[in-house]
């Protein structure tokens, strides 16, 4: 297995990709990324892929358009060396969240990232908790779609009493993502009634569901400017709740979101390495759990044909 399986890593996570690469026991393979004078990014595979089973390990961080125009280059290139099959690893599709068409005359882009990422010459798809599960059906090649809920559960389960806690969606749009994390906790949910102002502002109603007097968990999909985040920390403190943790897959963490999570009233939060996390974002309050183990063990099943679905099981 190990001389037929190749991973590289593009420039958003390779401190990820080398802990995955570490559970797989394999190096990183080597690709030189660069530049020529005029902007125009450069990729070049450093070893042979002729007829080798490639995975490039690339999340839609900051530059996001960097990245992926990274990503799009090292396929295609990926595939001018006749790998045999390309599988792009993407553990945060930052455009999933563009995945409908809610305004006049908007790109649904998310739509738009699938194809690009098809045409550069990705046979499949590995990611992880997407933003909407229908994004999946954005793509024409097999995509399997991991789930950090039981690495983050498991979290949860392990250092805190449940018997008074409460799962909690910060819209009806998690409900469905929530429901599954409060199954998994084996704890009751409830539903916050969101509106979107702005990219980094929202509005909070009703809270639907028992919350005053409980622990309460949210759990989201991803913190980017952690504006959804605090709105609800700040709903659920109104209504009484007794104490607020929150669980996130994705650490996007831009713009003011670190000191807005630094001045919120919420105890712990808890987040996976799908995104890096730069030294300055670090706060005390704040666990990141590693994924890698979990990518690690789904690449190794595409690669020899077993199960990726059992994982979850
Ligand atoms: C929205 O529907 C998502 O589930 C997240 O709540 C959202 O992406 C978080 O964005 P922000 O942290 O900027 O509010």
């Amino acid at each position: 297995m190990k001389d037929a399986l190749k991973v590289f890593s593009g420039n958003a996570n390779p401190v990820l990709a080398q802990k995955i690469c570490d559970h797989l026991g394999i190096p990183v393979a080597p690709v030189e990324i660069g530049r020529f004078s005029n902007d125009n990014q450069f990729v070049q595979i450093q070893e042979n892929v002729r007829e080798r089973d490639v995975f490039v390990i690339q999340p839609f961080t900051e530059p996001v358009s960097e990245h992926i125009m990274e990503l799009l280059i090292m396929l295609d290139a990926m595939r001018s060396a006749s790998a045999k099959r390309i599988t792009a690893v993407i553990p945060y599709y930052s455009y999933a969240r563009s995945d409908k068409k809610d305004a006049p005359r908007i790109s649904i882009a998310g739509r738009l990232i699938a194809d690009l990422i098809q045409t550069a010459g990705a046979n499949r798809v590995l990611t992880m908790d997407l933003h909407a599960d229908q994004v999946h059906g954005f793509f024409n090649i097999p995509v399997d779609h991991l789930t950090a809920i039981p690495t983050i559960a498991k979290h949860f389960k392990a250092g805190y009493d449940l018997s008074n806690m409460v799962a909690v969606a910060t819209d009806a749009g998690g409900a469905k993502r929530v429901g599954r994390f409060s199954e998994r906790m084996n704890i009751p949910m409830a539903i916050i009634d969101k509106r979107r102002v702005s990219d980094t502002k929202v509005k909070q109603g009703f809270v639907v569901g028992e919350v005053k007097g409980r622990d309460a968990v949210i759990f989201e999909d991803e913190i980017a400017t952690g504006g959804t985040l605090v709105a609800t920390i700040n709903t659920l403190v109104q209504a009484g709740a007794h104490s607020v943790h929150a669980g996130a897959v994705h650490p996007v963490l831009c713009g003011p979101a670190i000191d807005r999570l630094r001045e919120a009233a919420v105890e712990s939060v808890v987040v996976t390495n799908t995104c890096h996390i730069p030294e300055q974002k670090n706060l005390d309050k704040l666990t990141c759990l590693s994924i890698a183990p979990l990518f690690a063990e789904a690449i190794k099943r595409i690669h020899t044909g077993e199960s990726v679905g059992a994982l979850f099981t």
